[in-house]
């Protein structure tokens, strides 16, 4: 199976993805952990990234196309995957379409959680408090989410279109939320 795990800030991608991964038996690939790795580690890729992340803001497509080609490629990626936060832009829809273009696997779905803002606000104030991530703060915050209704948002339509959006309820219980995008995905 290969999944787009799609929705805003502090809606829950990450622990959806995690959840899915186990389950499917597939590996959950998040572009944001990626790039916290490498930055964590002061990589040549960490240093690029690191102003963009900080300031809330994509990093450019050339870097972010190339981390996601270079994992897809790798052997634990072919029966399958989960993307959690790729794609972002249009111009990465189509990055993306062509690597499954030129590995010759399609997309199955696009899974879009969904809360409203004051939910994703909360609960990335106590991630803030729990995590201290360096780019949760209230400016960075506000940035990514203006950034995501611009840029993200609007994809959904595409995949929406080509019948593969899934649309699920990210406002409940944990596990409540695996088994409602688990029922709708089959099992
Ligand atoms: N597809 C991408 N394109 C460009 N930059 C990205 C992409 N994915 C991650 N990044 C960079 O990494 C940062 C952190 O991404 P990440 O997805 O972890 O955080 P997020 O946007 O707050 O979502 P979440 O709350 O689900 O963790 C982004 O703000 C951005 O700078
Ligand atoms: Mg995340």
């Amino acid at each position: 199976m290969r999944l787009l795990i799609m929705g805003p800030q502090g809606v829950g991608k990450g622990t959806q993805a995690a959840l899915l991964s186990e389950h499917y038996g597939i590996p959950a690939i998040s572009t944001g952990d990626i790039f916290r790795y490498n930055l964590k580690n002061q990589t040549e890729l960490g240093k690029e990234a690191q102003a963009y992340m900080d300031r809330g803001e994509l990093v450019p497509d050339e870097l972010t196309n190339k981390i996601v080609k270079d994992r897809l490629a790798m052997d634990d990626a072919k029966n399958g995957w989960i993307l959690d936060g790729y794609p972002r832009n249009a111009a990465q829809v189509q990055a993306l379409d062509e690597m499954l273009a030129d590995l010759g696997t399609p997309l199955d779905n696009a899974v879009a959680l969904e809360a409203a803002r004051d939910v994703l606000l909360e609960r990335m104030a106590k991630r803030a408090a729990e995590q201290g991530r360096s780019d949760d703060t209230p400016e960075a915050i506000a940035k990514r989410l203006e950034t995501y209704e611009r840029e993200t948002a609007p994809l959904l339509d595409i995949y929406e279109n080509r019948g593969m959006l899934v649309v699920v309820n990210g406002v409940g219980e944990i596990a409540e939320i695996n088994a409602r995008i688990i029922e709708q995905l089959g099992e």
